[in-house]
């Protein structure tokens, strides 16, 4: 069941002749537009023009609190903390389903038999229909509608009382806070509150940052799961609202009468679509499914998707399709008859630490990794789990010959989630980061402020040089047709090259006696090479692989100093000068040529015959955002924060750390907190990621 686009209907009219029609017509631009961001993820209007629509009714409301109501969506945050959680008696109980460990397809036949056996149906009876949906693994939460507007928000506790947390679960945008008229005056809609991975992802680096930094109190999060529950948990519903949460409708508690004209409903199917088309988010692969056949088929299909999901499920849930027959078949000690979860093998095991590894990166950054005896999660066979870091490895302190759980989710790197206490080995070693580069022995510093160790030995590196060649190889860059991983790793290997620039030294011979390597496909590689003599300026500078130089930044150099001895020997003011360099960039490019090793490198490249087009310096030009002062509040798409002040600062402009009369800008990204509220009160113009792009771009006025 594809989600529809629900709202593809007639705008609500933008003028109304009152106030309060003003605000109504503006509540409801801001739900359908929330909507199609949140739940549709597709969005009509520029987040400016939202953040403007927002500010125009936060006004409005302020201007006339007597016509504030609870559903506003200025409303979803705003809650003081509390000291603790009301409980809540469910009006309907909450029950769990039984689950069918067996995650081989009989999980689906033992359930299809049960029901038919239960109804007395015979072989020769057509299929039961069922829907299948997709388990999430979150938590389960109860929301309550009364007169279509959202009064009580419930965990689901030990399923007879839980928990009131209405404030937290305002916040979660892809949740109404009203419903139409036409929904019954009690309305309770069940479902699963959790958390992307993604979204888990970058909290958890967030996290990471705020530990490096030092900051008190801050821990990382075991998985999405874990990180939601302590979301909707969380006294303070400022802190819950920074906390990325997502949430998919399965179901329903108490519901009055219909009203006249509302909706009936006969099946679960109906129901969920209704649901969906009040604006609850539905997972888009839930299905029905004729008998058995039909189940065995989606668990497998699901099972081959389940990687590829946004978020994590740990399984599929049946749920027979019409609701009379659900009701026939009624439960058993609190789990109904009617549904069963069909579970995939699990995302977190137990395994032990046979050694802990610290690799290095193409750009000299040091990872621990634990080696691990192998072990079944997620579907794949796993060996080696990622500790993220020195802070990481030592919070968790994981020590050789320790017994820890591992989860593999997605796509996601495995990483090691915590230590079983208990089994460790009396005489288990702290870990410790090395203070030297394992691969090239050069010092490997960690500096303020960073969470990670680099090496410095530049293209000195082995493990620096591989990566170090296939990015000055890689199309982009000064591109080497042929020159791929699997010969670069031999050629480094076996010593063939030990520099960069060997590369071109390569003869036929040396390279037609490689593994695999055909006469012709020498030759092609070697004409290849001969080809990629000939670059440009940005090409080659950005093949080189310093730090924070990316294409852009190459392009904006070499297009500002014309030759490369002239960017080789600038100072930091000179290349902040260039659009583009801020002075992390400078910096950056700075070390790179300080280090003889680098600038011996591009010598020996330039001998070997590599050339291009050197140009005139370009006339300084003026800077786009000279004189004015921003603000970064939230997490931005793609820049992260140290880039955007960068960024900003290399087009002349001031980044402050909080906003007052005097800030032009605000920039907002994801999870904005205070900043942003401030900047709308002091109608400060507020932008996102794009049009501070667009700043970055334009000339000059
Ligand atoms: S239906 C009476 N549907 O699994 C049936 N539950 O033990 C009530 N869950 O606590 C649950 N996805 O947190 C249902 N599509 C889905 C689900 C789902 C996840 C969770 C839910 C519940 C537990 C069942």
């Amino acid at each position: 069941m594809a989600t529809p686009d629900l709202f593809a209907q007639s705008e609500p009219p933008r003028q109304a002749s009152s106030v309060a029609g003003h605000i109504a017509a503006l509540r409801e631009q801001l739900r359908l537009h929330a909507h199609r961001y949140y739940v549709l993820d597709a969005p009509t209007i520029h987040d400016s023009e939202y953040d403007r629509l927002f500010t125009e009714l936060q006004g409005l409301e302020a201007a006339h609190p007597e016509l504030m109501t609870a559903d506003s969506p200025t409303q979803r945050v705003g809650g003081k903390p509390l000291d603790q959680f009301a409980s809540v008696r469910h009006r309907v109980p909450m029950l769990s389903i039984r689950t069918e460990t067996d995650t081989e397809p009989t999980g689906a036949k033992n359930f299809d038999s049960r029901v038919r056996k239960e109804m007395s149906l015979g072989d020769s009876d057509p299929p039961i229909e069922y829907v299948a949906e997709l388990k999430f693994d979150g938590l389960a939460i109860n929301l309550r509608y009364e007169h279509g507007v959202l009064v009580q928000a419930a965990t689901r506790g030990d399923g007879e009382v839980g928990e009131d947390v209405t404030q937290n679960i305002r916040t979660i945008n892809q949740i109404p806070l009203k419903l139409p008229a036409s929904a019954p005056v009690v309305m309770e809609v069940r479902g699963e509150v959790y958390m992307r991975r993604a979204d888990f992802e970058a909290l958890n680096e967030r996290q990471r940052e705020k530990i490096a930094q030092g900051i008190k109190g801050e821990k990382t999060f075991v998985n999405p799961r874990n990180a939601a529950a302590g979301a909707v948990r969380q006294l303070d519903p400022a802190i819950a609202a920074q906390r990325r949460l997502s949430f998919f409708a399965y179901g329903v508690g108490e519901i009055t009468q219909p009203q006249e004209g509302g909706p009936v409903f006969a099946t679960h199917y109906e129901l969920l679509k209704t649901l969906n088309s009040w604006g609850f988010p539905v997972a888009a692969q839930t299905r029905i499914a004729q008998g058995a056949a039909e189940l065995i088929a989606f668990h497998e299909a699901i099972g081959h998707q389940r990687d590829r999901l946004p978020y994590d499920i740990d399984g599929v849930v049946y749920k027979v399709n019409n609701l009379a027959l659900q009701n026939k078949l009624g439960f058993v000690t609190r789990e109904p008859r009617w549904a069963v979860a069909h579970k995939y093998p699990a995302q977190e095991q137990l395994t032990t630490v046979l050694g802990i590894d610290v690799q290095v990166g193409r750009t000299g950054k040091l990872t621990p990794v634990a080696r691990l005896a192998p072990v079944f999660v997620g579907g794949v066979t796993v060996t080696n789990a990622t500790l993220h870091n020195e802070d990481e490895a030592r919070r968790k302190d994981v020590r050789v010959g320790d017994t820890v759980i591992v989860r593999r989710a997605g796509d996601v790197i495995p990483e090691v989630v915590s230590v079983l206490p208990g089994k460790r080995l009396h005489d288990a070693q702290i870990f410790t980061m090395p203070r030297t580069c394992p691969v090239c022995g050069s010092a490997a510093v960690r500096e303020e402020g960073e969470a990670d160790y680099r090496c410095t030995g530049g293209l000195f590196c082995a493990a620096q040089r591989k990566e170090a060649i296939l990015h000055y190889a890689h199309r982009r860059a000064v591109e080497v047709e042929g020159l791929g991983d699997k010969l670069v790793e031999q050629l480094v290997d076996a010593n063939v090259i030990r520099v960069l620039p060997d590369i071109y030294k390569l003869g036929l011979t040396a390279l037609a006696s490689l593994d695999r390597m055909a006469e012709k496909s020498a030759s092609n590689l070697i004409e290849a090479l001969e080809k990629s003599k000939q670059t440009t300026l940005p090409r080659f500078l950005f093949g080189l692989g310093i730090r924070h130089v990316g294409e852009a930044t190459a392009k904006a150099l070499a297009r500002h100093f014309g030759k490369l001895d002239a960017i080789m020997d600038a100072t930091e003011e000179q290349l902040i000068e260039v659009g583009d360099v801020g002075p992390v960039v400078a910096q950056s490019i700075r070390t790179f040529f300080d280090q003889p090793h680098n600038r011996e490198v591009v010598e020996q490249l330039r001998a070997c015959g590599v050339t291009w087009e050197e140009g005139e310096p370009a006339a300084v030009a003026p800077k786009p955002l000279s004189g004015k002062t921003f603000v970064i509040t939230g997490t931005l798409p793609n820049l992260s924060r140290d880039e955007a002040k960068d960024r900003i600062e290399a087009a002349g402009g001031k980044v402050a750390g909080s906003v007052s009369k005097k800030t032009d800008y605000a920039v907002a990204g994801a999870e904005a907190g205070s900043k942003l509220l401030k900047a709308q009160e002091l109608g400060v113009a507020v932008i996102d990621e794009t049009a501070l792009l667009t700043l970055l771009a334009s000339p000059n006025d």
